[in-house]
């Protein structure tokens, strides 16, 4: 392949301009052009098209969101939209695709390769919630950021002897809300994973007042429900103080951490690995530190994995 072209879709992520990178230098290293393709799917339908240069991809590496920007498009998801999009792609010579973006965006990069352009997806979502890849892009960051918060909110939450529920990013998915709430020592997590009748959630929160645990430490993931309706439900029904925290975009963006930068430049330059082999239709990931590629079709499918044990671990010490 002469020419390959990279673009972000959906949610942001930390650690997508390592990816980009990674892209540019590993195309670049074999003799490629690589076309950045601006606003996702969306630009990519308009044309907004342009062959990445070094200064494109210098000093960005530390940098939180996209170089490329992104974007969602209900146009793409249309057939005039997708057959534009497909003409876009061959006016601009593009041989071959690399789309980082969540299960959303690899839909669309499945029928871009359907329709004859070898594409590889990367998984750029602070969720986690691909269940082929142990990691996606962004969500170290994520949690790190979460957790970090955990402990300026714990601060003055036990000055004032009251329970902070704190509500974490993840549509469907528990995973930010795991594992920032165990590595912040979390009371009591809720994920929609296992949901946790509020009635439950509550009486523990007594239960921690009773036993002189006046303070403590609720994280709510999204997908189990919203904070402010959790500290509503609780005000309601017992005399516990509870104040809902809600970070929001902040974990969404951000220096990435270095294991999300290394993680995403080791991604990219499979993609193009791939791509150089006229290979096209998978999604790179990583399982048991070893970088892998599945076809996009199995990633889509995979059902999202969700340590079970970790949560049942934190319940466990959360009691005592
Ligand atoms: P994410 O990739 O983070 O899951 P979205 O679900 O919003 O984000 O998807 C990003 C974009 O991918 C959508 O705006 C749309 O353009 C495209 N997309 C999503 N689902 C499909 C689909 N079923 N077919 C084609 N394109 C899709
Ligand atoms: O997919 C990542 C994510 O951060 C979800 O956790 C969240 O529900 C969603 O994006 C919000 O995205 P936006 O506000 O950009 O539509």
């Amino acid at each position: 392949m002469k020419t390959i072209g990279v673009l972000t879709s959906g949610g942001d992520t930390p650690g997508m301009n390592s990816a980009i990178r990674a892209v540019f230098k590993e195309g670049v290293g074999r003799g490629m052009s690589v076309m950045g393709i601006l606003h996702g799917y969306k630009g990519l339908i308009a044309g907004m098209i342009r062959q990445l240069q070094h200064e494109d991809v210098a000093n960005v590496m530390h940098k939180g969101g996209t170089v490329l920007r992104t974007a969602r498009s209900e146009e793409f998801k249309q057939e005039e939209g997708f057959c534009r999009a497909l003409d876009m792609l061959r006016a601009y010579d593009i041989e071959g695709l690399v789309v980082i973006g969540g299960d959303g965006s690899y839909q669309g990069a499945k029928l871009l390769d359907d329709a004859g352009i070898p594409t590889i997806g990367l998984p750029g979502t602070i969720d986690n919630d691909l269940g082929y890849t142990d990691f996606t892009i962004g969500f170290d960051t994520a949690v790190n950021t979460i957790t970090s918060e955990i402990y300026k909110i714990r601060d003055t939450m036990r000055a004032h002897d009251r329970v902070g529920v704190i509500e974490v990013m993840g549509r469907n998915c528990g995973d930010i809300a795991l594992w920032s709430g165990v590595a912040g020592a979390a009371d009591l997590i809720l994920v929609p994973e296992f949901p946790i009748p509020w009635e439950r959630a509550a009486k523990q929160l007594v239960n921690n007042k009773i036993r002189g645990e006046l303070s403590s430490i609720v994280i709510i993931a999204e997908g189990a429900g919203r904070a402010e309706d959790f500290a509503k439900y609780v005000r309601e029904n017992t005399d516990v103080e509870i104040k809902a925290i809600v970070p929001g975009y902040i974990q969404r963006g951000g220096n990435p951490t270095a294991f999300d930068r290394v993680l995403a430049a080791r991604l990219g330059q499979r993609a193009v690995e791939l791509l150089s082999n006229n290979t096209g239709g998978r999604a790179v990931g990583i399982r048991n530190n070893q970088i892998i590629d599945v076809s996009l079709e199995d990633a889509i499918k995979t059902p999202d994995h969700f340590d079970e044990k970790l949560y049942r671990f934190n319940s466990v010490l959360a009691k005592f």
